[in-house]
C-alpha cells in the first residue's frame, strides 16, 4: 500500500517515524517471501499510540513486523502498511540480575550480551532467529528453555486501551508457543531476570545447543523455522519424515531434507507455493495419523 494522504505523510516526521516507500517485505523476512508496501520505521516508542491513531482515523490498515523470522507474507502490492521498531542504542541495560531489553534487539545478541555479563539461563535460545519482541509474543523456546520463564515485566502498546502499558509477569501467561498478549499488542521492551552463572559455563551450554541445531536444522537455507507446532506428546517433524515427505515440494517451496518441520524457499518460492505445501503436508499427516497440525508460522496471507 502506498500512503497518499498528505496529512498522514506530513505528520510522520514529527512522530519520529521514517517512511520507506515500496519496501520489499521479502527482504525483511527469513523465508524471503512477501510483497511490497510502505514501511513505517518507528524511532520514538512513545509516539506509537499517536501513530496508530493517525492511521486508524485515516482508514489505513497496518501490520506490525518484528524480526520477520516466523512469518509467511503474501506476494504483490500489500493491502496494509507495515510498522517496525527501529533499533535503539543502547538496546540493553543490566542492573544486577535484571536485563532491560528493547523489543527490537536481536535475541541471539541479547543471549550473548547477558552471557558475557555472567547471566545465564537462556543458552537454549541462542540459535533462535528474530527479535526479543517476537520471541516474547510467541514465547519462543528451544532445548528446554522458553523466554517466558525469565520475564518479569513487559512494556507494550496495548491495542485494546490504545496506550502504552507495563505488565508484570503475573498478568501474562506463557504457554508452549503461545502467550496471553492480544494479536495486535505490540511489544516494546522487557525486563528479564536471569540466574548468575560464570561466562565459561554459559558458553559451554551455548556451544552444545549450537551444535545440536547445526546438525538437525537447515540453518543455511531460507526458512521460517518450524512450520507446525508439535502436537501434544508428538513431533510434527518426525511424522512428516516418517511419511517420506522430506524434499516434497510445490514450486520452490520444499520440505527440508534436514528437518521435516522446516519448509525452505529453495529459490523463487511464491507465497501460494508455500501455502499449498503447508496444506498438502497437513492433509497427509491428518490422513495417516488423524492429527490436525496447527501452524506455528504466522500467516499474513489474506
Ligand atoms: N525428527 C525426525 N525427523 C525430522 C525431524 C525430527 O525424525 O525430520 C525427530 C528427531 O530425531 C527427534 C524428534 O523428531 O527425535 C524431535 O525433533 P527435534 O529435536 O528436532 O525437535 P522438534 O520437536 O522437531 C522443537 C522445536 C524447535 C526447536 C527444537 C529444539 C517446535 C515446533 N519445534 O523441534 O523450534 O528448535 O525443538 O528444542 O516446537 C521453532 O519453533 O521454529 C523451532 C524450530
Amino acid at each position: 500500500m502506498k500512503l497518499s494522504d498528505p496529512r498522514i505523510i506530513a505528520a510522520l516526521p514529527e512522530l519520529g517515524v521514517e517512511r520507506i516507500r515500496g519496501a520489499s517485505v521479502a527482504e525483511r523476512t527469513s523465508l524471503g517471501i512477501g510483497g511490497t508496501t510502505d514501511l513505517l520505521l518507528i524511532r520514538r516508542r512513545s509516539a506509537l499510540p499517536a501513530l496508530i491513531r493517525l492511521l486508524r482515523v485515516g482508514g489505513i490498515a497496518y501490520k506490525f513486523l518484528g524480526g520477520g523470522t516466523n512469518l509467511l507474507v503474501k506476494d504483490g502490492e500489500l493491502p496494509w502498511v507495515v510498522l517496525q521498531l527501529a533499533r535503539q542504542e543502547p538496546e540493553m541495560r543490566l542492573e544486577g540480575n535484571t536485563a532491560q531489553v528493547d523489543a527490537a534487539a536481536d535475541l541471539g545478541r541479547t543471549v550473548t550480551f547477558c552471557a558475557k555479563n555472567d547471566l545465564g539461563g537462556m543458552e537454549g535460545l541462542i540459535g533462535v532467529p528474530g527479535t526479543v519482541g517476537g520471541a516474547l509474543r510467541m514465547n519462543a523456546g528451544a532445548y528446554g528453555t522458553q523466554i517466558g520463564s525469565y520475564v518479569r515485566q513487559v512494556e507494550l502498546y496495548r491495542a485494546a486501551e490504545a496506550k502504552i502499558e507495563t505488565l508484570w509477569e503475573k498478568q501474562i501467561s506463557f504457554e508452549y508457543r503461545h502467550t496471553s498478549f492480544a494479536p495486535d499488542d505490540i511489544m516494546l521492551a522487557v525486563k528479564l531476570e536471569l540466574p548468575s552463572k560464570p561466562y565459561r559455563e554459559i558458553l559451554q551450554g551455548i556451544r552444545i545447543c549450537n551444535e545440536k541445531r547445526r546438525s538437525s536444522q537447515p540453518l543455511n537455507q531460507k526458512s521460517a523455522g518450524c512450520i507446525f507446532k508439535n502436537p501434544a506428546g508428538g513431533s510434527a517433524g518426525r511424522m512428516i519424515d516418517e511419511l517420506g515427505l522430506k524434499s516434497f515440494s510445490v514450486g520452490d517451496a520444499r520440505v527440508s531434507e534436514r528437518h521435516a518441520n522446516f519448509f525452505v524457499n529453495a529459490g523463487q518460492a511464491s507465497c501460494a507455493d508455500m501455502l499449498s505445501l503447508i496444506e498438502k503436508i497437513r492433509q497427509r499427516v491428518h490422513a495417516s495419523y488423524g492429527v490436525e497440525l496447527e501452524n506455528e508460522v504466522i500467516l499474513w496471507t489474506q
